[in-house]
């Protein structure tokens, strides 16, 4: 009877050994280790047996059954270890293939025109003065020439953030609609040193947006004020200006115009960089584009600044850096600036 225990042990680990997968070791224990197994029905057996064998014979087969259990756990191990070894190597990553590229960014075409801005006036002796977007009431126009009430302030739709302003108080804040306050600024802060400055920066209007105007875009805004300064010293800059951005054959002309806060005031136009005065769809067949507002400071700004406007005088001018980039580029619509559209951004 013995050997019959020896025999199917080593059939049982000899069928073990030849299992590939999880549903043959199922099998193979039902087979052998199973309720009706083959383990089972040599158990059965005992009964059959003299008194005197059984004890041995049960024993072996207990032993038997402890080892194909024992088997079995060994190779249902070997078989996990198999199956992820086979997963790892399936979903293996080849580190040595090349990465996807990515491109290097580059700056936004309005950071690039105000760069270049910002050097030609460096060139020309101007400091960088930057100034906050939301102002008070005072700065955005009081101080500026604009008291409460004034029909000037129409000229700005205005973002307001509080509501103080709107009830005619000079204390309220709105987020600036030109660059022009940081002229008092920087003035109160350098009185009573000369000063040579542009400050650039964004600026918001409450408008409709449409391809020429935005809600939000950047101006340069220049100050310079000294001892002996004239309308000449501003038009001078402005056509030098000109030529170093747009090129050594630019020609300006001004006009007369109206701000509050310059005494003249005027418009700086240069002649249109497509057409060359001839006429064309950029310049609406006049010849002429206009690129600044500007003007002598007037007495009230100066000594709104700080300065004795009896012994001191400055010239100011404030223009936009989006509309000077569709002249040069020719850019249709402004809204292509901040629509995020790579396919525009790419190509500068
Ligand atoms: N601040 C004006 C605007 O936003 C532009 C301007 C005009 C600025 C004349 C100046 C200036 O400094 O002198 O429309």
């Amino acid at each position: 009877m013995l050997e019959r225990i020896e025999s199917l042990r080593g059939e049982a680990l000899r069928a073990l050994e030849a299992v590939e997968d999880a549903t043959a070791l199922e099998a193979w224990r039902i087979a052998y280790l199973g309720r009706k197994g083959r383990v089972s029905a040599l158990m059965d057996l005992i009964g059959s047996l003299p008194r005197e064998e059984r004890p041995a014979f049960g024993q072996a087969a207990n032993e038997l059954k402890r080892t194909l259990e024992a088997a079995f756990e060994e190779r249902k191990e070997a078989l996990a270890r198999q199956e992820l070894a086979r997963a790892l190597a399936a979903e293996a990553l080849d580190v040595t293939l090349p990465g996807r590229p990515t491109g290097p960014g580059h700056l936004h075409i309005t950071t690039q025109t105000l760069r270049k801005i910002i050097a030609i006036f460096a060139e020309m002796g101007f400091q960088v003065y930057e100034s906050p977007d939301v102002e008070t009431d005072e700065m955005n126009f009081g101080l500026l020439n604009m008291p409460p009430h004034h029909p000037a302030r129409d000229m700005w739709d205005t973002f307001w953030i509080s509501d103080e302003a709107s009830t005619g108080s000079t204390q309220g804040l709105l987020l600036r609609t030109h660059t022009s306050p940081g002229q008092i600024r920087v003035m109160r802060e350098r009185c009573p040193e000369p000063i040579r400055v542009i400050l650039p920066g964004k600026c918001y209007r409450y408008e409709q947006i449409t391809a020429r105007s935005e809600h939000q875009f950047y101006q340069v805004e220049g100050l310079a004020v000294g001892h002996g300064i004239t309308l000449s010293d501003l038009i001078g800059t402005a056509a030098e200006f000109a030529r170093r951005f747009y090129g050594p054959e630019r020609r300006v002309r001004i006009r007369g115009s109206y701000f509050p806060f310059t005494e003249p005031s005027i418009e700086v136009d240069m002649d249109c960089i497509l057409c060359h005065g001839a006429g064309c769809r950029v310049c609406k067949q006049s010849g002429w584009l206009e690129v600044a507002g500007a003007g002598m400071v007037h007495p009230v700004v100066l000594q709104n600044g700080g300065y004795d406007p009896d012994e001191w005088s400055g010239f100011a001018f404030g223009f936009g850096v989006e509309r000077p980039a569709m002249v040069k580029y020719s850019i249709d619509d402004i809204r292509l600036f901040y629509g995020n559209d790579l396919r525009f951004l790419r190509q500068f």
